[in-house]
């Protein structure tokens, strides 16, 4: 049987990281979601030990997507502003496929992988035109796709908005550290979505994170955007999914590799 649509998702959070193994065709999980605590400090190190860990409860041999929460090019972390600053210029792939000692490792943007998912199986499916997906976590993710296509690495929760970093207002965890009642975060939402909107002109708005199992605490506040919002609905399998879809061109590349008799 050939199960090449098989790969690992795994997604990185600030609490917890999840892992399933994905049918990256159908866009749904394969195997129950296996989940372990982030180590505090959440070093590169014992990071990558718990995905091992959740790998190997998952009984894994084969391909592996990761989602991080910061900023990833050529294999190497740039930024991650929410974890340990020993990530910073790690090269993450090469440690994860020295120590997953699994055939491919593709690794990007908890957000993007998020707005991969949602756009093709979630509150974005069918949808033309250019839809923002924005995370309200620990931090502010975004992911930007038009008509389905993803611009990688947006970082766009990092927007400066009246001298202030948009996460520091409009996250979830500057709503709990500030104890912001629900309208008053809901108007700052409102506030970095309208700057968001001003500059991308979206079709749809999806917003992801914890929050968007509880639209009703926040959505009528955001009065001053005139694009379309609905919360995401694949809820944590966003994260899982779209990370397995991270390693889908590497895949497909080994297997022709495989086919013309190239090692
Ligand atoms: C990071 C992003 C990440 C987001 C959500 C931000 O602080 O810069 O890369 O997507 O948090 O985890």
């Amino acid at each position: 049987m050939n199960d090449s649509h098989l790969i690992l998702g795994v997604d990185i959070g600030g609490t917890s990281i999840k892992a399933a193994v994905v049918d990256t065709r159908k866009g749904s999980l394969a195997t129950t979601v296996a989940r372990i605590k982030t180590p505090q400090p959440a070093t590169p190190k014992a990071v990558v030990a718990a995905l091992a860990e959740l790998s190997a409860r998952l009984k894994w041999r084969g391909p592996v997507g990761v989602g991080f929460p910061g900023l990833i090019k050529q294999g190497v972390v740039r930024r991650a502003p929410n974890l340990d600053p020993g990530w910073v210029r790690h090269e993450i792939v090469n440690h994860l496929q020295r120590v997953l000692g699994v055939p491919l490792v593709a690794v990007g943007n908890d957000a993007d992988a998020a707005g991969l998912a949602e756009a093709r199986y979630g509150a974005g499916r069918g949808v033309r035109g250019t839809v923002v997906l924005v995370t309200l976590g620990t931090g502010i993710g975004s992911a930007v796709l038009h008509n389905g296509s993803l611009l990688p690495d947006t970082e766009l929760g990092h927007l400066e908005i009246g001298g202030q970093d948009a996460e520091l207002f409009a996250s979830t965890l500057a709503r709990e550290r500030n104890k912001w009642t629900w309208e008053q975060w809901g108007r700052n939402v409102d506030r970095y979505l309208t700057v968001l909107e001003y500059m991308l002109a979206p079709d749809l708005f999806i917003i992801g994170g914890g929050v968007s199992a509880e639209p009703e605490r926040f959505f009528r506040h955001l009065e001053n955007v005139e694009c379309k919002i609905v919360p995401a609905t694949m809820g944590n399998d966003a994260g899982i999914v779209g990370a397995a879809l991270f390693a889908v061109p590497g895949v497909k590349a080994l297997a022709r590799r495989r086919q013309r008799g190239v090692k």
